[in-house]
């Protein structure tokens, strides 16, 4: 049962502000899954963070609406832990449509929570590297050691 070919891992997630007020029943789902929230924090995101935060999509066409979305009210980060986790937490997301979620991932977390494309409710790293960045961008003092350590150039 304890796949041991696979690594513990530390991963990112947000809980977009649509969401937020469903942190409670969202937190449950996350440890049902098997994941440890390790940090929790809700804030409110500033325009110059959430542009930072997101700057490789900055020039694409719905740039503007999403950091418009995460800053319009508050959000709820978190570090997480599982075996495997960046896959997993996306997983758990579903899919970032929120119609294609609804019909083909029905028990998904954006398939419950979320209400369309930009107001999907949840956000998860893509990749250990992502995962990373996005954990010493809202966590500094956070260790991404060693779980991310030995697999920097793992990437799914
Ligand atoms: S990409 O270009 O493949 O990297 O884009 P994708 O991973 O699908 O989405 C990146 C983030 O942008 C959000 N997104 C949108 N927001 C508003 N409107 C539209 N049409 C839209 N399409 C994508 C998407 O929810 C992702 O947000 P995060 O916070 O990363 O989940």
């Amino acid at each position: 049962e304890f796949d041991t070919t696979r690594d513990i891992q530390k991963t990112f997630g947000i809980i977009k502000p649509d969401a937020s007020h469903k942190k409670e029943d969202i937190f449950e789902r996350i440890i049902d899954e098997g994941f440890t929230i390790i940090r929790h924090e809700t804030m409110q995101l500033s325009r110059e963070r959430a542009g930072e935060f997101y700057k490789e999509h900055e020039g694409k066409s719905f740039y503007e609406k999403l950091i418009e979305y995460m800053t319009s009210g508050p959000i709820v980060v978190m570090a997480l832990c599982k075996h495997d986790a960046v896959k997993e937490w996306r997983k758990l997301m579903g899919p970032t449509n929120v119609d294609d979620a609804r019909k083909n991932h029905p028990t998904s977390l954006r398939a419950i929570y979320g209400k369309n494309m930009t107001n999907n409710a949840v956000h998860g790293s893509d990749s250990l590297t992502s995962a990373r960045r996005e954990l010493k961008f809202f966590f500094p003092k956070l260790s991404v050691e060693p779980s991310l350590s030995n697999q920097e150039s793992k990437e799914y």
